[in-house]
């Protein structure tokens, strides 16, 4: 987490900042109510303009900033961006305008994979945004010499999360044509594998809401016990330690609140996102992100 700010010091009981262009960020707020469990939260899911990941970075920079905006004039202490095209191409200017701790979830997910990896190849399903631009590549290398990271763009993966159709025949075919590239068919003699990875990250917030069908895909393309990583936990485990060690934690004996705002259609994503987080959540408020950025 960047904790270079030239401000006041934000206070420890204020609420934690937390957004995406949907509801896939709910995957990282899930992680942090498990490794942060008194902090309050407010989580910010930009559902009127998802997808993020198709658009270019300087739209995906432009709407970014509205919502950082949006929360840091809620209060937060701090922000942590669930959404790995927004990590993979805003952070510095995020962090350039504003007078906050930001975290992203691209380097906590390098991290875990390289870590899962065993030294073999990469497999990264991302955006078409978050994949071109190499993000993961980069935090790899920062993190590994010899690391190599193979990237396949999943789009098809997100708008079938925004609908919640997690299951059954038409995800099951799109999340093994997206895995196949990083499994070859069963060894052949004499012929290298396709990619022959040592681990696959899910490399975009939607995606560990597939996680059972990847990873059951993936023992149908013989890629049975390779680790599946997903940054949330990570990402979750590294806020943890920057409020310890900057002491900015929340002390409050009681768990942490959850306060959820979209952009559009709070109602069906109330119904998504209760699904998913499995617990009551409270009303979902639509807030109005401003003219100039609509695009
Ligand atoms: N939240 C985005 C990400 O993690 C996926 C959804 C989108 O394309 O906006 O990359």
């Amino acid at each position: 987490m960047n904790g270079q700010r030239s401000g006041k010091q934000p206070s420890a009981d204020a609420p934690l900042g937390v957004f995406d262009s949907g509801l896939g960020g709910l995957t990282v707020v899930h992680a942090l109510r498990d490794h942060c469990p008194n902090e309050d939260i407010i989580y910010l899911g930009d559902n009127a303009r998802v997808p993020y990941g198709t658009r270019s970075p300087d739209t995906v920079i432009r709407y970014a900033l509205t919502c950082a905006h949006e929360l840091a004039d809620r209060g937060v202490k701090a922000l942590v961006v669930a959404c790995n095209t927004v990590s993979s191409v805003a952070l510095d200017e995020l962090r350039a305008q504003l007078d906050l701790p930001i975290t992203g979830v691209i380097v906590p997910g390098a991290r875990a994979a390289v870590d899962a990896s065993g030294g073999h190849r990469i497999g990264v399903l991302g955006t078409v945004g978050t994949i071109t631009s190499g993000a993961y590549t980069r935090a790899v290398a920062s993190l590994s010499g010899r690391a190599e990271v193979i990237g396949q763009a999943a789009p098809l993966l997100v708008a079938l999360a925004e609908e919640g159709w997690m299951s059954g025949e038409v995800p099951e075919l799109v999340v093994k044509r997206y895995l196949d590239p990083f499994f070859g068919p069963e060894d052949v003699p004499g012929m290298p594998r396709r990619a022959d990875v040592g681990c696959v990250v899910l490399g975009c917030t939607h995606f560990p809401l597939f996680r059972e069908l990847i990873v059951h895909q993936m023992r149908e393309l013989g890629g049975r016990g390779i680790p599946v990583v997903d940054s949330a936990i990570q990402t979750a485990l590294d806020v943890r330690a920057f409020l310890h060690d900057s002491g900015l934690g929340n002390s409050q004996a009681t768990s942490g609140t959850l306060q959820l705002l979209v952009t559009d259609m709070p109602a069906s994503f109330e119904e998504v996102a209760g699904r998913f987080l499995g617990a009551a959540l409270g009303r979902v408020e639509q807030v109005d992100l401003g003219k100039p950025t609509a695009g």
